[in-house]
C-alpha cells in the first residue's frame, strides 16, 4: 500500500476516534527509527509493539530485527487488517494494551524484553495511563524497557503530559529522554523507562 493510503486510513480513523489515535498524521520514518534505535533490541528478545496504526515503527522494527518474536497490538480493525497484509509473520492483534500480561500468555511468552509504544497516553485519564503502564510493567522482564514518544508541544503545554512523566517516574527506576526529533509532524521525543521502580507505585513502599 502507498504513504498516501497510509495517510488516508490513518486520518479516517482519527476522525472516527480522535482520543484513541491521537494524531492526525503516521510517525516519520527518522522518528520510527529513533524509536527502534532507543530500544536496544537484542536478538534474543522478545518484542512488543503497542499502538501500531499504519505501521511505520512496525516497519522500522522489522528492518532492523527480522529476526525476533514480534507481537502488535493494535485495536482498530482497518489497521490491523493492514498491519496483517503488510507483515504476515507478524502476530496483529485487535487488543489493548491495558491487557498485555494476559495477551502475552496467550501468545506462549510470558514476559517480554522490550516495548515499543506509540500510545496516546497524554490523552487517558490518570486511571487509563495508570492501567495501561502496569500492565507494560507486569508485562516486562526485569531487565525490560519501554519506548514511547510524546510529542513536544505536548510536553509544555498539557497538564497531562506533566502527569503521564511523573507516572512514568513511579513505575520505573530509570526515564530518559532522546534529543527532539524535529523532522517529525509533529516534532517528538523518545521516552526510554527501563529498572523496576524500587517503590510500590500502589503503596509508596
Ligand atoms: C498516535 S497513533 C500511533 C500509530 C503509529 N505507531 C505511528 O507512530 O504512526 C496511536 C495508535 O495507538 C492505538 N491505540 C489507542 N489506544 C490503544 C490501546 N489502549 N492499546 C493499544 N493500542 C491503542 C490507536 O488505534 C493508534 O493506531
Amino acid at each position: 500500500m502507498s504513504a498516501v493510503h497510509d495517510f488516508l486510513l490513518f486520518l479516517k480513523e482519527f476522525a472516527k476516534n480522535p482520543m484513541r489515535v491521537g494524531s492526525v498524521a503516521p510517525s516519520g520514518v527518522q522518528l520510527a527509527r529513533r524509536m527502534v534505535h532507543a530500544a536496544d533490541i537484542h536478538p534474543d528478545h522478545v518484542v512488543v509493539e503497542l499502538g501500531a496504526g499504519t505501521g511505520p515503527v512496525t516497519r522500522e522494527l522489522r528492518a532492523a530485527h527480522p529476526e525476533v518474536p514480534l507481537l502488535v497490538l493494535e485495536p482498530s480493525p482497518q489497521m490491523a487488517a493492514l498491519l496483517r497484509q503488510a507483515h504476515p509473520d507478524i502476530t496483529v492483534v485487535e487488543e489493548f494494551a491495558q491487557d498485555l500480561p494476559e495477551i502475552l500468555r496467550k501468545w506462549g511468552h510470558e514476559r517480554a524484553d522490550r516495548v515499543v509504544s506509540s500510545l496516546p497516553w497524554t490523552m487517558w485519564s490518570e486511571e487509563v495511563i495508570r492501567s495501561g503502564l502496569d500492565a507494560v510493567v507486569e508485562g516486562l522482564v526485569p531487565t525490560g524497557r519501554m519506548v514511547t514518544f510524546s510529542y513536544v508541544h505536548s510536553q509544555t503545554l498539557l497538564p497531562a503530559s506533566r502527569r503521564f512523566r511523573s507516572l512514568l517516574n513511579e513505575r520505573f527506576g530509570r526515564v530518559d529522554r532522546t534529543r527532539i526529533q524535529w523532522r517529525n509532524l509533529p516534532p517528538a521525543l523518545v521516552f526510554v523507562c527501563g529498572e523496576p521502580a524500587t517503590t510500590s507505585p500502589r503503596t509508596g513502599r
